[in-house]
């Protein structure tokens, strides 16, 4: 139901009022460097020229994008000029390496404006490894790696140039995937960029024991019994007892998505069958679903 803004700000004012006075701040080019802040992922992304020759550089405009094990995505922001952004719209490919906090100069080293046709990893202490499935190096190390292809190009006009990227391969030093994540997370002891002052002075903090805290996603009250489900087709009983299967946190997206999915292909009630083929299609097994169960 739409309210007017009005009753809106009635409907807040007769909440406490917050003791800090908030102010309006002017957005200016590159409004999330100058005083949003925004905490972010540290990466080096490697790739290759046209002639084969080999680039590094500094990126965190990036983030995940397509969650799924048939299609995992990334998305990731470029200045379009950058040689790396030209790299990757010549050759389609390039490695998404995440170092540790202990290599923050090195890091820093690849991010000077050097001409093109230099490896900047030969001004830093990184060692180059080849990549599994894409032609640009990886770097040793980084102990999480992503090795990339391009799905889809944006180019944003007079501003950045936006790369879909499908992940063609994850990599990481050997013993972290089996870690619990409260032992990888100082084990990586990836940085944590804060973004710079004047494009000159960049800040980061490092993950150490006392700076990570862990919190627990709570049921609601009176537990989670996973809401109404509105079926808005007729599902037959084998298709209704896979729906309950089906992890609560994800019961009523999925209910959706089958009768997207059985109206597709014709079909005017759900079998278990749609049930199968979507989740092949989606990629869907059972490793998924148990990371939803509790
Ligand atoms: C920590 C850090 C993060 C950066 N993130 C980005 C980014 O996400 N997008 C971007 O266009 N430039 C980013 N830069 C700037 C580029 O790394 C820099 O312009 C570099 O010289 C580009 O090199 P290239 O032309 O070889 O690609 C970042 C720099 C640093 C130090």
């Amino acid at each position: 139901m739409a309210i007017s803004k009005e009753a809106a700000e009635n409907e807040i004012s007769g909440q406490n009022a917050v003791a800090v006075e908030k102010e309006e701040i002017k957005i200016k080019p590159f409004w999330y460097s100058d005083i949003w802040l925004f905490p972010k992922l540290i990466t080096i992304i490697t790739s290759l020229d046209k002639e084969g020759r080999i680039n590094a550089a500094p990126y965190s405009h990036i983030m995940q994008y397509d969650v799924m094990q048939k299609t995992p995505r990334m998305i990731i922001g470029f200045r379009q000029e950058s040689h790396t952004f030209q790299n990757i719209c010549a050759t389609g490919e390039f490695v998404v390496n995440c170092p540790s906090a202990d290599y923050l100069d090195d890091m820093m080293d690849t991010a000077r404006f050097w001409p093109e046709g230099v490896n900047e990893l030969e001004h830093t202490s990184f060692t180059m490894i080849p990549s599994r499935k894409v032609k640009p190096p990886s770097i040793a190390e980084c102990p999480q790696i992503a090795e990339c292809t391009v799905d889809q190009i944006i180019h944003l006009e007079k501003s950045s140039g936006i790369i879909i990227a499908n992940i063609e391969a994850i990599v990481m030093d050997k013993g972290l995937a089996d870690m619990d994540r409260a032992e990888r997370i100082p084990a990586m002891n990836l940085p944590i960029g804060l973004g710079d002052q004047s494009r000159r002075y960049y800040y980061h903090a490092k993950l150490n024991d006392e700076n990570i805290t862990m919190h627990e996603l709570a049921e609601p009250p009176g537990g989670q019994k996973g809401g109404k489900i509105q079926m808005n087709m007729d599902w037959d009983d084998k298709a209704i007892e896979g729906l309950m299967e089906i992890p609560v946190a994800l019961r009523k997206m999925v209910a959706g998505q089958l009768e997207e999915y059985a109206q597709d292909k014709g079909a005017s009630a759900v079998t278990a069958q749609h049930m199968t083929d979507m989740a092949e299609e989606y990629g869907i097994d059972a490793e998924l679903m148990a990371r939803f169960k509790t």
